[in-house]
């Protein structure tokens, strides 16, 4: 006869309310103890555990099966509630109480684990990505995708209630730049011809605008073939919007009433509003970063004034070039050796850190990384000798050190990458200084983006967040004659170092779009044969219009207080693009590419 698997409660139901009462549980064998005179398991489902006992003296046949019992079986259990008296446990929700069985079914029985279903376990991320749902039975797990749910929830009712309506868009559509590589899907019927998967819904959620639907929002896959780190995968979710009549602070405002809604809603914590605002410039002359983490300052200092005439090579050809040189202080980092414990705040950092932070600082584009330890005259370090008295006291005198600190520099010809090389050493001293706070939320917006960036390789400007965001009009004139001056409407918020999201206000009118295209390189025809609905669009009443996107899995990956995107995506891909579990990418049969138009030519 076929088991009844209709079960009463869940393992994180019950209560001493329920004492006296008959349940049927079902859920993972975690664990089996016996303690002579009796055994418990405990059963495990996503809502919670609960102890089962069983009396072998009373029940000698429960008991074997229960003492045979192989790890993670799915088991269903009968029995009775009872009070567990003196033996409760505070800890546990279903801590008052266990259910002295009547009957257990093993449903289904286990193989030997490759690790052990526990809270922190030491497999590696390829065997747990492998059984990736063994990984997922495990309660930091579970949780993080309990906790994306409840943040995508948030999001939907919180842009419901602002009027935003959720509309889907293809995956099976045209390439959209935001400037990675496509993923691309051959067509079946259109011999020769391709779908490309969407970079994100840009365009299309334009066009709904020039529909006139006003507001628009979707929970929006999106895919980008790039080089994968811990807050990229090939494909995310992005929580994406569209407003009609948009301006840049209504956009910021609705957004900054997401995310503190989101904040609220899964932390319980109160984010301040509204978030500063911090020009791109400012952030990268005082953070090295257009993502600045804002917990701490030891902002950057500009020296290269400072420096210009050094006997130092390094610093006055830096200076000659049009280059920069930035310092970084670091209080008390360079106090006299016995002055506490090496690394500190207010403690001399030893060689080995200084040249850990030089790594940092190669790794980040820098040729390398000068220390210098604050003096009242004997200044160390390898460049100390090259420095005037003068120089030193306006080196002191622009970034504020005292003797007994340390201060790091960098110079690059190019004043950006002597600065993100700083940047990146600065988080590193954050990180080392504990200044980090992962209780501390500091979000803020980064501003006043330019339009374009250089772009080495092609030789020409590169749209800097894509080609559909709107020049600040003031600057329009400066498309054709000095493209890098030209500002963007853009914005990016960011949290503790990490971008949350960006968006723009976009270009509503043919001509000016045609225009950025030009800028961009992009030949009429190009642009006709790739946006031509686009452009079509917005000679059709197409609304001055504005947007952003948040990305999901970093929101989510920062609520959960997780190290990567992977520990909040249920199925996510290796830093090399894989899925470990069920073998992708992997080779199709001749047949299928052939239907495809396609064939495979051996390397
Ligand atoms: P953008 O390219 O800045 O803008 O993307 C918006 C946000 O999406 C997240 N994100 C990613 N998350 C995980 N893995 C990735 N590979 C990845 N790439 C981006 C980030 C980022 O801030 N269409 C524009 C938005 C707009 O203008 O409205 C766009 O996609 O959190």
């Amino acid at each position: 006869m076929e088991t009844d698997i209709r079960r009463t409660h869940t393992c994180g139901d019950l209560r001493v309310e329920d004492c006296g009462r008959d349940v049927t549980l079902m859920g993972w064998a975690a664990s089996v103890r016996d303690h002579g005179g009796r055994l418990f398991l405990v059963l495990r489902d996503r809502y919670g555990v609960t102890q089962v006992t069983v009396a072998p003296d009373r029940a000698p046949d429960l008991a074997a099966c229960v003492r045979d019992l192989k790890a993670e079986s799915v088991v269903l259990v009968r029995g009775t509630v009872v009070d567990r008296g003196a033996n409760r446990n505070p800890r546990l929700p279903t801590g008052d109480i266990e259910v002295e069985a009547r009957e257990v079914v093993v449903l289904n029985s286990s193989k030997p684990l490759p690790f052990p279903i526990a809270d922190s376990v030491d497999a590696l991320e390829v065997t747990r990505l492998k059984y990736r749902y063994l990984d997922l039975r495990r309660a930091p797990l579970a949780r993080n995708l309990v906790t994306r749910a409840l943040a995508t929830r948030i999001a939907r009712e919180y842009l419901d209630s602002q009027g935003f309506l959720e509309i889907e868009t293809p995956i099976l559509l045209k390439s959209t730049p935001e400037g990675a590589r496509d993923f691309l899907v051959p067509s079946r019927v259109h011999p020769g011809s391709f779908y490309a998967l969407p970079q994100s819904p840009q365009t299309l959620k334009q066009v709904l605008m020039v529909a006139g639907m006003d507001r628009y929002y979707q929970v929006a896959r999106c895919f980008r073939d790039e080089d994968l780190r811990a807050d990229r995968q090939p494909e995310f979710t992005q929580i994406d919007l569209e407003m009609s009549f948009a301006t840049p602070e209504l956009v910021q405002e609705v957004t900054e009433g997401l995310l503190v809604a989101l904040w609220r809603g899964v932390l319980g914590v109160e984010v301040a509003r509204p978030f500063p605002r911090i020009p791109y410039r400012e952030a990268m002359e005082r953070y090295g970063s257009d993502r600045p983490d804002l917990r701490f300052g030891l902002a950057l200092e500009t020296v290269t004034d400072v420096l210009a005439g050094s006997s130092f090579q390094v610093f006055s050809g830096a200076a000659r070039s049009g280059g920069a040189v930035v310092a970084l202080r670091v209080p008390g980092g360079g106090a006299p050796v016995g002055g506490g414990q090496a690394g500190g705040a207010g403690q001399d950092w030893s060689r080995k850190d200084v040249d850990a932070l030089t790594t940092v600082a190669t790794d980040n584009g820098a040729r390398g990384l000068v220390w210098l330890k604050v003096r009242e005259d004997d200044w160390q370090g390898p460049a100390a000798k090259f420095l005037s008295a003068e120089e030193r006291g306006a080196l002191r005198a622009r970034t504020g050190a005292v003797p007994g600190d340390l201060l790091l520099l960098v110079a690059d010809g190019r004043a950006d990458t002597a600065r993100v090389a700083l940047g990146a050493v600065r988080l590193a001293v954050g990180e080392r200084l504990g200044l980090r706070d992962p209780g501390r939320h500091a979000f803020a917006w980064v501003t006043d983006f330019p339009m374009f960036e250089w772009d080495e390789a092609g030789g020409r400007p590169a749209a800097m967040h894509h080609p559909f965001t709107s020049p600040v009009p003031e600057d329009l004139d400066f498309l054709e004659s000095d493209p890098l001056r030209v500002r963007a409407r853009a914005y990016d918020v960011v949290l503790n170092g990490v971008e949350l999201g960006g968006g723009s206000i976009r270009i509503h009118r043919r001509d000016v779009q045609q225009r950025v295209f030009r800028a961009l390189g992009l030949s009429e025809d190009t642009a006709q044969a790739r946006f031509g609905f686009l452009l079509e669009a917005l000679e059709y009443g197409a609304p001055p219009h504005g947007g952003l996107a948040l990305g999901l899995d970093r929101i989510v990956m920062l609520l959960c207080g997780a190290r990567s995107i992977r520990e909040v995506i249920a199925f996510p891909k290796t830093t090399s693009a894989a899925c470990l579990m069920t073998q992708s990418p992997s080779e199709v049969d001749a047949a299928q590419l052939a239907e495809l138009h396609l064939e495979v030519r051996n390397p």
